[in-house]
C-alpha cells in the first residue's frame, strides 16, 4: 500500500507554493487573462523559489525535489493561475526532465542549468498542423549536412513558444522509419531560421503563450541532438508520461479553485431566506466536487510516487490526467451552476476556471489518447 503521508519537506514546499500563489498570483490572474499578458514577473519569482526546475538536481541548477513535491506545488500555483501552471509544467516536465535524463554533460551545462534555474524558459515542439494525436506523423525534417542538421517545417500549439529561449524539437531524420526515424534536438531560439509564425488567441489559459513556430533552413549543430538518431519519438513519449502528471496537477488546481469559489459564494448568497449552503441540492454538489478532487489528487500522487521510485508509470500518469481533467471541467461547470447567473459573468472567477479547465482534456494527449494508452497497458498491447 502506498504511503501518502507527506514528508516535512513536501509539506513545506506545498505551503510555500500556497502562500506565493495567494500573495502574488491570484490578484492579477483575471486581468492577465483578459489582456493575454504573459506573467513574466511572476515566473521570475517562481524561478527564485525553485519552481521552474523542481526535479532537477541542484548541481544542474534545479531545486533537487521529488515529483510528489512538484505535484503539490503545481496544484497550488494552478489553483491561483492555471496559465502560470502550464508555463511551469512545460518547463519542468517537458523540457528540464528530458535534458536531465538524456542530455549530454555539455547540454546540461549549457542548456539545463539556465533552464532549471529559470534564467531561461523552454518549450517542447512535437505537435504539427497534421501531427497532433498522431504524433509519429512528423513532417518537420532534419537533414544531415556535415556536422549539423538543417530543420524545415512547422510546429503548432507550442506552449511558451513566443517567450521561450530554448526549444526541444522533434523532427524526422528518416521518414521511412516511422517512429524510429524521429530525432530530438535542442534549438536555441536565436538560431537563424527560427520564426514565430503565429501567436494563438485562446479560449482559456490566455496569459500563457501558445505559438506556431516555423523552422526555415534552421541549422542545428550535431552536438544539440538528444541521444541517438531515431530516439526522438521514444524521448517524446517518455517525456509526455511525466508531462501528464503535471497537467493532472494543473487540472486539480483548477478544480480546487472552482470548489473554493463556490464554498465562499454559498456562505454569502441568500435565496428563499436561506444561505445557499443550507440547501441539500447545493451540499450534494459541494460533496461531489470535493470527493472528485481527493480522488484525482490521489491518482496524481500515485503516479508521482511511482515515477520517484523509478517504476513504470505510463498508465498511472494517463489515468491521473484523464480523471483530473474531467474533474476540472465538471467542477468548473458546477461552480458556475452554483453561482447561477453571476457564474456566467466575468465579475466572478468561475467562468475563467471553465475556460482554463477545458484545455486539460486536450493538450499533452487528449482524453481519447489517455484512454487508448490505459487500454493498451491493461491489455498488455504496449
Ligand atoms: N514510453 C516509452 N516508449 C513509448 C511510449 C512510452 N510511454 N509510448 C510509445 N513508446 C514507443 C513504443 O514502444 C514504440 O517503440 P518501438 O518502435 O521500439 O516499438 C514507439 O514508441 C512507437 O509507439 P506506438 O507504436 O505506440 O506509436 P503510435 O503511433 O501507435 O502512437 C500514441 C502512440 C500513444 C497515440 C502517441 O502518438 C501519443 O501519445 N499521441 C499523443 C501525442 C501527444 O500527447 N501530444 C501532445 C503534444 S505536446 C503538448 O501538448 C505540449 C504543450 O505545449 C502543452
Amino acid at each position: 500500500m502506498v504511503d501518502f503521508e507527506l514528508t516535512e519537506e513536501q509539506s513545506m514546499i506545498k505551503q510555500a507554493a500556497h502562500d506565493f500563489a495567494d500573495n502574488e498570483l491570484v490578484a492579477g490572474a483575471a486581468e492577465r487573462d483578459e489582456k493575454e499578458q504573459f506573467p513574466r514577473e511572476q515566473i521570475r519569482q517562481m524561478a527564485e523559489l525553485g519552481f521552474m526546475g523542481m526535479m532537477v538536481p541542484t548541481e544542474h541548477g534545479g531545486a533537487g525535489m521529488d515529483t510528489v513535491s512538484y505535484v503539490l506545488a503545481l496544484e497550488e500555483i494552478s489553483r491561483a493561475d492555471a496559465s502560470a501552471g502550464v508555463i511551469m509544467s512545460v518547463n519542468n516536465s517537458l523540457v528540464c526532465w528530458g535534458l536531465e535524463k538524456f542530455g549530454s554533460p555539455s547540454q546540461k551545462e549549457k542548456y539545463l542549468k539556465p533552464l532549471a534555474s529559470g534564467k531561461l524558459l523552454g518549450a517542447f515542439c512535437l505537435s504539427e498542423p497534421e501531427a497532433g494525436s498522431d504524433a509519429v506523423n512528423q513532417r518537420t525534417s532534419a537533414t544531415r549536412e556535415g556536422n549539423s542538421y538543417v530543420l524545415n517545417g512547422t510546429k503548432n500549439f507550442i506552449t511558451n513558444g513566443a517567450n521561450a529561449d530554448v526549444l526541444l524539437v522533434m523532427a524526422a531524420t528518416d521518414k521511412s522509419k516511422g517512429a524510429r526515424g524521429v530525432s530530438a534536438f535542442i534549438v536555441d531560439k536565436a538560431f537563424p531560421g527560427v520564426i514565430i509564425s503565429k501567436k494563438e488567441h485562446k479560449l482559456g489559459i490566455r496569459s500563457s503563450d501558445t505559438a506556431q513556430i516555423t523552422f526555415d533552413g534552421c541549422r542545428v549543430p550535431e552536438e544539440n541532438r538528444i541521444g541517438e538518431e531515431g530516439f526522438g519519438f521514444k524521448f517524446a513519449m517518455m517525456t509526455l508520461d511525466g508531462g501528464r502528471i503535471g497537467i493532472a496537477a494543473q487540472a486539480i488546481g483548477i478544480a480546487r479553485a472552482a470548489l473554493e469559489a463556490s464554498l465562499k459564494y454559498v456562505r454569502e448568497r441568500k435565496a428563499f431566506d436561506k444561505l445557499l449552503y443550507e440547501f441539500q441540492a447545493i451540499q450534494f454538489k459541494l460533496a461531489e466536487m470535493h470527493t472528485n478532487i481527493e480522488a484525482a489528487h490521489l491518482l496524481a500522487l500515485n503516479a508521482a510516487l511511482k515515477k520517484d521510485r523509478g517504476e513504470r508509470f505510463t498508465k498511472e500518469a494517463a489515468m491521473a490526467k484523464l480523471f483530473a481533467s474531467k474533474v476540472a471541467v465538471d467542477n468548473a461547470l458546477e461552480g458556475i451552476q452554483i453561482h447561477g447567473g453571476y457564474g456566467y459573468l466575468k465579475d466572478f472567477p468561475v467562468e475563467r476556471y471553465l475556460r482554463d479547465a477545458k484545455i486539460t482534456e486536450i493538450y499533452e494527449g487528449t482524453s481519447e489518447i489517455q484512454r487508448l494508452v490505459i487500454a493498451r497497458e491493461i491489455l498488455d498491447q504496449k
